[in-house]
């Protein structure tokens, strides 16, 4: 039996991973520690509620009385646990900077002191930076450009330090972005898939030229656990999926599979500080066995239609605390 600690199993990528993780092994346990943030949705984990190798318990990472014990009680930790709206982190980054890299400091500490089997440090592709020529390898140095990207580029090297420092089994992460079921509506796929279905405006930023790599959240999810498995620790492994698109190329798909007119589009302010593209090179990961299963169509097509059926699960997010940033984000008074 392993026990696993899943951080911010209640966000979109971590409640993705611990449904994948109670479909692949029987001989496991897990415990989702998540603060419950705006971004936190127990919704999410509806189905797997009463599930008996599953338990859920709310709290911070920065706390430390919290943290200990379920540490201590467990074999692997995967910490996704993040505030992770570059957007947000324009406006306010104080939360970035206490959970993202305090948080990650808590969890580290802990896991030193009661030893573990396994740290995996969901980090980002962001930490890189923007880059017009090659893709970026694990190799290269971090130039991160918003308070979230540095906030994660210092728990990033925080993990490492402790496999450096205190040859605590660290593997860090580094994935491109992901779309899926349960993302909550800020994010660019969620918010243009869910407007064009209410016929609302898609605030596009700036030209729209901004490129991306696009993965599907289960491909994140099997190659998280690819490197959990097959990876060296110490060692960082960059996640993508070869499906480099621009906002516009997006926004056109999306408003194509809904039958709506390109009238929906709305250019708006750009982003400050807006990274222009990112780009992987994950050769070292596809060198453990793994690769996507999905193609960014099938993805795409799958993903539009889940929040066509889920309206329940998005409907009631998209009202009271959200409705009141989104408007004041985006200067609008009518969406
Ligand atoms: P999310 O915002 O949907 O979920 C974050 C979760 O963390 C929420 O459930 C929230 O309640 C929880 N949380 C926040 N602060 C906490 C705290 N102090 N203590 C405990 N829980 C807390 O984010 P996501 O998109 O699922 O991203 C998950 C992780 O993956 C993040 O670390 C992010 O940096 C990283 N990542 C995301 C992407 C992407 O495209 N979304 C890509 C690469 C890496
Ligand atoms: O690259 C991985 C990162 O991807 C993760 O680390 C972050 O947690 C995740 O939020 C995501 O960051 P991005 O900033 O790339 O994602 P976002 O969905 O916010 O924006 C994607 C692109 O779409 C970006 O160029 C900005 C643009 N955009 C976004 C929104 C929300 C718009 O044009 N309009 C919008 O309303």
């Amino acid at each position: 039996m392993r026990h696993f600690l899943v951080t911010g199993g209640a966000g979109f990528i971590g409640s993705n991973f611990i449904h994948y993780l109670l479909k692949k092994y029987s001989e496991i346990e897990i415990i989702n520690l998540d603060k419950l943030t705006y971004a936190g949705n127990l919704d999410n984990l509806k189905d797997i509620e009463n599930e008996a190798r599953y338990r859920f318990v709310k709290g911070d990472i920065c706390d430390t009385k919290i943290v200990e014990p379920l540490v201590k009680a467990c074999d692997v930790v995967v910490n996704f646990a993040a505030e992770s709206h570059v957007d947000r982190s324009i406006g306010r980054p104080d939360d970035f900077i206490q959970t993202d890299v305090f948080g990650t400091f808590v969890l580290l500490e802990a896991s030193r002191k009661y030893g573990i089997e396994k740290f995996i440090q969901i980090s980002t592709d962001e930490v890189y930076g923007s880059t017009l020529g090659e893709s970026f390898k694990e190799s290269d140095p971090l130039m991160p450009s918003s308070p979230y990207s540095a906030s994660k580029a210092g728990a990033d090297r925080l993990a490492y330090s402790y496999f450096v420092t205190y040859n605590l089994p660290v593997i860090v992460t580094r994935c491109s972005n992901n779309f899926g079921p349960y993302q909550y509506p800020e994010k660019l796929i969620p918010l243009f898939v869910t407007n064009a279905i209410e016929n609302k405006k898609l605030p596009i930023y700036g030209d729209g030229k901004n490129v991306r790599d696009w993965i599907f959240v289960e491909d994140h999810c099997s190659a998280i656990d690819t490197v959990m498995q097959k990876g060296e620790n110490g060692e960082v492994y960059n996640i993508g999926a070869g499906n480099e698109k621009n906002n516009l190329e997006i926004t056109d798909y999306i408003l194509k599979k809904l039958g709506k007119s390109g009238d929906l589009m709305l250019f708006v302010d750009d982003r400050l500080g807006h990274d222009r593209r990112y780009s992987l090179n994950w050769d070292k990961t596809k060198k453990l066995g793994w690769k996507p299963f999905m193609s960014f169509e099938e993805a795409m097509d799958k993903t539009i239609d889940w929040y066509l059926e889920n309206r329940w699960w998005w409907e009631k997010l998209k009202s009271g605390d959200y409705l009141e940033f989104y408007k004041k984000h985006y200067k609008l008074d009518d969406q």
